[in-house]
């Protein structure tokens, strides 16, 4: 059989151990996630300190798995890529020795990626639960994750033209301070997408920040609301909560209305975005893509304008090496190589307006 070019990437940039096999930047012939969230459930968020361990003690047993599943041997790999920003400094450095390392022992080149355009590529990785479809430029995508919220323009692959961004809090960190005030388990996105499924009364509507025309996004207001309500309804004052419980009932009406001030914004500001570029394609990535609510609410704005959403399956939307992957394939062609001096680089960027 002859293969195609096999990449194993890397990817530790905050809570998740990740390793994939992926050849051509779309099939992926493993992909191993070791999550911290139980972890991190207990201390209600994460503590880097304690992220980098974790990344530590897991990372030879995901390789082990994601080498063993994938049925590959070194000879077969083309490259070595890893990821190299944004994230918690700590945890990249873990994946960037051990991926210098394995580059290293086993002469292979090495490729940094940039975390934000893995969440990007993932939407060209191949996927049997649905349609096989690639996104076709120029295209918007929507990436909206634990640290970031951007629109960005893309007219050919690695070519980004930022639209707007968040201009306090990122729509996952959103998600997850709320949940927290609402007494729900760590993370918070996905335990507001649950607990909102739940709620009979859908009449709490909360505040959308639409920042006029522009495509920027903002959630801190959105926060501050949504505390607000929550204090006073356990008789409090102010931002400050009073002794008293909320139902099970009213978590799941306000946890609704949030749900829908956060995926409305994100929704009308992505296919305006969309509109104004001429796209092709709509891309939605990142780990608040792994809600049902805005993955179903942007399919059906996109249809109604007739432009097509690509969405990976939520497994690929949250951190993972397969998206690192496919990122890689792109960079590995356009003759991106890092030395053994590659350092992390805990905020780097993806694009400028
Ligand atoms: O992309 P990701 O896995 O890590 C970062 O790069 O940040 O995103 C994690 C974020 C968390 O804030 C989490 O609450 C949110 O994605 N998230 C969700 C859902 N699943 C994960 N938010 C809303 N609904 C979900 N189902
Ligand atoms: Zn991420």
């Amino acid at each position: 059989m002859t293969r195609g070019r096999l990449i194993l990437a890397v990817e530790s940039s905050c809570d998740e151990t990740g390793i994939a096999l992926v050849e051509d930047g779309r099939r992926i012939l493993s992909n191993v996630v070791a999550s911290q969230v139980a972890m991190h459930a207990a201390s209600g968020g994460i503590v880097p300190e304690v992220a980098a361990r974790a990344h530590l003690r897991w990372i030879v047993p995901v390789l082990d798995e994601a080498w063993s599943s994938a049925g590959v041997a070194w000879d077969d790999v083309a490259a070595v890529a890893v990821t190299q920003g944004p994230g918690l400094a700590g945890s990249l450095l873990v994946g960037i020795n051990f991926a210098k390392t394995l580059a290293y022992v086993h002469r292979k080149p090495l490729v940094p990626v940039n975390h934000l355009e893995g969440h990007l590529y993932a939407a060209w990785l191949a996927d049997e639960t649905r349609e096989l479809r690639e996104p076709l430029f120029p295209l918007v995508a929507l990436i909206v994750s634990g640290g970031h919220t951007f629109l960005v323009e893309m007219r050919d692959h690695l070519q980004y033209r930022l639209l707007g961004e968040t201009v306090d809090d990122a729509a996952g960190e959103a998600f997850d301070k709320v949940g927290r005030l609402l007494g729900l388990p760590y993370p918070g996105g996905p335990a507001i997408m649950q607990a909102a499924a739940g709620a009979v009364r859908k009449d709490v509507v909360f505040p959308r920040a639409w920042l006029g025309d522009s495509f920027d996004f903002s959630f801190s207001g959105l926060k501050t609301a949504a505390r607000r309500t929550i204090a006073a309804e356990r008789g409090g004052q102010g931002t400050e909560a009073g002794e008293a419980q909320l139902t099970q009932d009213r978590v799941a009406e306000l946890a609704h209305g949030f749900q829908e001030s956060v995926v409305d914004v994100l929704v009308t500001k992505t296919v305006r975005a969309a509109r104004a570029v001429g796209a092709r394609s709509i891309v939605l990535g990142g780990g608040v893509a792994a809600n049902r609510v805005l993955r179903d609410r942007l399919a059906e704005a996109a249809r109604a304008d007739g432009i097509p959403l690509v969405v990976p399956r939520p497994a690929l939307c949250t951190d993972n090496g397969a998206m690192i992957g496919a990122a890689a394939a792109r960079r590995f062609e356009a003759g991106a190589r890092a030395g053994l001096d590659l350092d992390a680089r805990p905020s780097l960027p993806l694009a400028r307006r």
